[in-house]
């Protein structure tokens, strides 16, 4: 069945939450935790080793009911039913969404066309394990028989975005396997990657769903050409795998059908990286590491089905985001990670919430008169801070913050960590209490720098009340970033249900495709 089509704007709750807005969009965060000194533990919940704190927030108790009646009036059960069991939600393209399939390792059904889609699943699971296996132990060889050194996956998008942000991200993890990507159609690109390259020793994964990518096939072509300057044709199925659901195109690039990782057309590209998109990933981690970041997307997805709104950390985030959106007028969220590890996860998500939310007709394809897709953007701390942080600080623009964090540092350096940990607390208090004129002025005179209070006062004040949410993990491991990334899908979805979208097409980025493809004929 597909997703009912509910005006968001048309509901009672949207009603009471603009009057509420004029009533509130004042409002002193600070005044609000004065009133309520259990504020802090009431608005923070906790799943696993994730602790979420969006006690800063420009929000009531009030608020927070007026939201979560906003999604029931969605009928926001409705949608993730369907959407977790597999019912044609991505109606424009009459496809399920399933990318919570590839990270059930149970053995319940879950139905595409009638037919159980989890065997094939779990198959192609295995396949990627023993492979992995192989080619990490050094069993699996390249053509001239000398063990793999280099992985490259050759992916855009979907099939590189993910994969690459996850690859870097649980590098402490990695084994002695050097992982490459190459992505941008940019010549430059596959040159600078295959320049220190061994043909021998290299294994190229192409990655493409469709496998009619402009950019993959030319860069996996200039990839073939320079492999065969040295090798033979049947020397491919040595050096080369595929992931992609579309066999025949693979089979007429030369890859041997043993060598291809099947996807399935219930995957979005931007969803993916939970399937054989991952194989990157796999063998860079090791498939049990593997396994265990779907299991923690997976037990986030649980959470997701079974928690109410109000406990549902998708869902809270989903809500305060539209709430920042629709009622505050904010274009964008800034998205800062306190850890290098993460330094990928900001463009990852770009496409996942971008590529997703944003479009501007309704599910019956009327054009919508409220704001959808916000703008995602971020970068790591505490680099951010000595960069665009002073625009979030005293600009005037309100940008929401999600502060990303882990208690426990990887490599164990304590300096690092409590300087580093304090930064990340420091700035959610900065933006959240600001610095009043009276405390500028009270500071320069215990300075000593009277002189100069009339000239810099106004420049030193921060309005402070910008809202920010605290993620905090116990550490950064395979588990807790497959609880993030699932956490931040599942926002993703919500927040396409309130606007009344479709969230899991992507039409806005054929038309440029096709002018190119007219480009290059002329
Ligand atoms: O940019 C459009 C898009 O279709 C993305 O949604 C997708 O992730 C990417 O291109 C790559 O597509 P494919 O995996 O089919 O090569």
């Amino acid at each position: 069945m597909p997703l009912k089509s509910i005006n968001p704007t048309q509901t009672e709750s949207w009603s009471k939450l603009t009057q509420h807005f004029n009533e509130i969009k004042d409002a002193q965060m600070k005044s609000l935790f004065l009133k309520d000194s259990n504020r802090k533990k009431n608005l923070s919940l906790e799943f696993e080793d994730l602790k979420l704190d969006y006690s800063k927030n420009r929000v009531t108790r009030e608020t927070l009911d007026l939201l979560v009646q906003l999604a029931e009036e969605c009928d926001l059960k409705d949608g993730i039913e369907k959407y977790l069991s597999g019912d044609k939600i991505n109606a424009t393209e009459k496809r399920a969404v399933l990318h919570t399939a590839l990270r059930n390792n149970s053995d319940d059904s879950i139905e595409v066309d009638g037919a159980n889609v989890l065997p094939e699943v779990h198959e192609t699971l295995k396949k990627m394990e023993t492979f992995s296996d192989k080619v990490i132990s050094g069993e699996f060889k390249g053509y001239t028989g000398k063990e793999i050194t280099d992985v490259v996956n050759i992916g855009i998008g979907g099939s590189d975005l993910g994969p690459n942000m996850v690859v870097e991200a649980l590098h402490y993890y990695s084994n002695h396997l050097k992982t490459h990507f190459i992505s941008n159609i940019d010549g430059d690109h596959v040159y600078e990657v295959i320049q220190n390259l061994n043909r021998e020793t290299t294994l190229f994964v192409i990655v493409s769903k469709t496998f009619t990518t402009q950019e993959t096939l030319t860069n996996a072509t200039t990839v073939k050409n320079w492999f065969l300057e040295d090798a033979e044709e049947s020397d491919i199925q040595h050096n080369f795998v595929a992931v992609s659901t579309n066999m025949d195109m693979v089979k007429s690039f030369g890859i041997a059908s043993d060598n291809v990782f099947t996807m399935w057309d219930w995957v979005g590209g931007r969803y993916s990286l939970w399937s054989a998109v991952g194989l990157s990933i796999s063998l860079s981690i090791g498939f049990k590491n593997f396994r265990q970041f779907l299991d923690g997307a997976n037990a986030l997805d649980t959470h997701f089905r079974q928690a109410s709104y109000d406990k549902n950390i998708p869902v809270v985030l989903a809500l305060l985001s539209v709430w920042y959106n629709n009622f505050f007028g904010s274009e964008s969220e800034v998205v800062i990670p306190y850890t290098q590890y993460l330094q990928k996860l900001p463009p990852f998500l770009q496409q996942l919430s971008m590529e997703s939310n944003g479009k501007s007709v309704d599910r019956d394809g009327n054009p919508v008169d409220y704001q959808t897709g916000n703008i995602i953007w971020g970068n790591t701390g505490t680099n951010v801070q000595h960069a665009f942080m002073q625009l979030v600080h005293q600009g005037t623009k309100l940008i929401p913050v999600d502060f990303i964090g882990f208690e426990e540092p990887l490599h164990g350096n304590m300096n690092h960590h409590e300087k580093l940990m304090a930064n990340f607390f420091a700035q959610a208090e900065a933006l959240y209490a600001g610095k009043t004129a009276d405390e500028v002025h009270l500071d320069m005179k215990t300075k000593g720098q009277e002189a100069d209070i009339s000239r810099l006062l106004p420049f030193k004040v921060f309005e402070g009340n910008k809202p920010s949410n605290a993620l905090l993990f116990n550490k950064l491991t395979p588990r807790n970033l497959g609880i993030l990334i699932a956490m931040y899908e599942h926002k993703t979805f919500v927040q396409g249900m309130i606007w009344n979208i479709y969230s899991f097409d992507q039409f806005g980025v054929e038309l440029g495709k096709e002018l190119a493809n007219k480009l290059l004929v002329k």
